[in-house]
């Protein structure tokens, strides 16, 4: 890991220790990801402060808003010790999911988000996906307009092709790029390496348990509620994918690590990756996350090894 995200601080950070580790606030908004317990969420946010995290990352299209909302209740006498990421450029209305990420939109998203999460100014604030109908230096424009105006600290991009990358993003920018990857979603490595070329990206690893399938044993059997955003995910009916995960699963139980730090440990000993977001739900789910701050590299590499596609298996 690189040590480029050092930059990206809270604005009061003395003591910062794990700048490439964020946590993520996706599914603690209590949409689309099963049964929801505020409480929970609450003293999750609550355990990664008193541990020492400070990044935390969310979205106005997160949970319809109610993500952002959870942060402001659970740090409203903390903000500037924390490190606020959100996104805007990505909209939705009931089931309906679409892409504005105009410079009139962009401002309107945040200004919904500055008012969610009842502050002044956002420490990072992101295009979401890129909208197919602006060009991304449109929005990069209008982002860099907000951090002229005092509204934002940094400007980030998320989920850009390697072409896109090179094409818009400069040779020293190093902008956070937010990308989906993990040990069984590789498809996305040469966005990550095209970040890389440069400095051009501070490389922001999403969805690193592949929402929860790489690190929960139920959803082997387990059946997802109708409403479940995890029904889109094709791996999560891949029955190959699934047997690997009974191999990885027994090999943690044999080494004695969890599944949700090895694979931590595994993306943080990456030389593409900066920063990792994995999505806790639950206060041990920090402890997880530590362990895998602290695991010796080989056995991380042994039982994340069951997890990359091996022939014989
Ligand atoms: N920029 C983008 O487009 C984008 C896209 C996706 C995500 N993200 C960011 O990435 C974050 C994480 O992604 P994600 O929510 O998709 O999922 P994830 O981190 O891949 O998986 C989170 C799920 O893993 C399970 N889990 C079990 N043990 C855990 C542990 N020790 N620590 C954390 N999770 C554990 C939980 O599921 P159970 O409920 O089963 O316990 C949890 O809901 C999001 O919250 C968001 O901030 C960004």
């Amino acid at each position: 890991m690189v040590g480029h995200n050092l930059r990206l601080l809270p604005v009061e950070h003395k003591d910062v220790p794990f700048t490439g580790l964020w946590i993520g606030t996706w599914s603690m908004g209590g949409e689309g990801f099963g049964p929801h317990d505020l409480a929970f969420s609450l003293s999750t946010l609550q355990e990664a402060f008193a541990k020492g995290f400070r990044h935390f990352d969310t979205a106005g299209f997160y949970a319809s808003g109610r993500s952002e909302e959870l942060l402001a209740k659970a740090f409203s006498k903390k903000r500037k010790e924390i490190f606020i990421s959100t996104k805007g450029g990505l909209w939705r209305r009931g089931r309906k999911v679409w892409h504005d990420a105009s410079p009139k939109a962009l401002r309107d998203a945040l200004y919904q988000s500055l008012k969610r999460l009842k502050t002044d100014y956002i420490d990072l604030f992101q295009l979401h996906w890129p909208d197919p109908g602006v060009p991304v230096d449109e929005s990069l424009g209008a982002m860099e307009e907000f951090k002229r105006e005092g509204l934002i600290r940094f400007v980030g991009v998320g989920n850009l092709s390697s072409q896109m990358i090179r094409a818009y993003i400069k040779p020293g920018m190093l902008i956070a790029h937010q990308v989906h990857f993990n040990p069984v979603y590789f498809e996305t490595l040469d966005s990550l390496r095209a970040g890389k070329e440069g400095a051009r990206c501070i490389n922001c690893v999403t969805s690193p348990f592949e929402q929860g399938l790489l690190v929960s044993p139920i959803y082997l059997k387990k059946r997802l509620g109708k409403k479940d955003v995890r029904n889109r995910n094709p791996l999560f009916s891949d029955h190959a994918l699934k047997k690997r995960l009974q191999y990885f699963f027994d090999k943690c139980a044999d080494e004695g690590v969890s599944p949700a730090a090895s694979i931590t440990g595994w993306l943080l000993a990456k030389s593409e990756v900066d920063v990792v977001i994995p999505g806790p739900r639950r206060p041990e789910h920090i402890h997880d996350l530590l362990e895998g701050i602290r695991l010796d590299k080989s056995c991380v590499d042994l039982v994340v090894s069951e997890l990359l596609q091996n022939p014989k298996k």
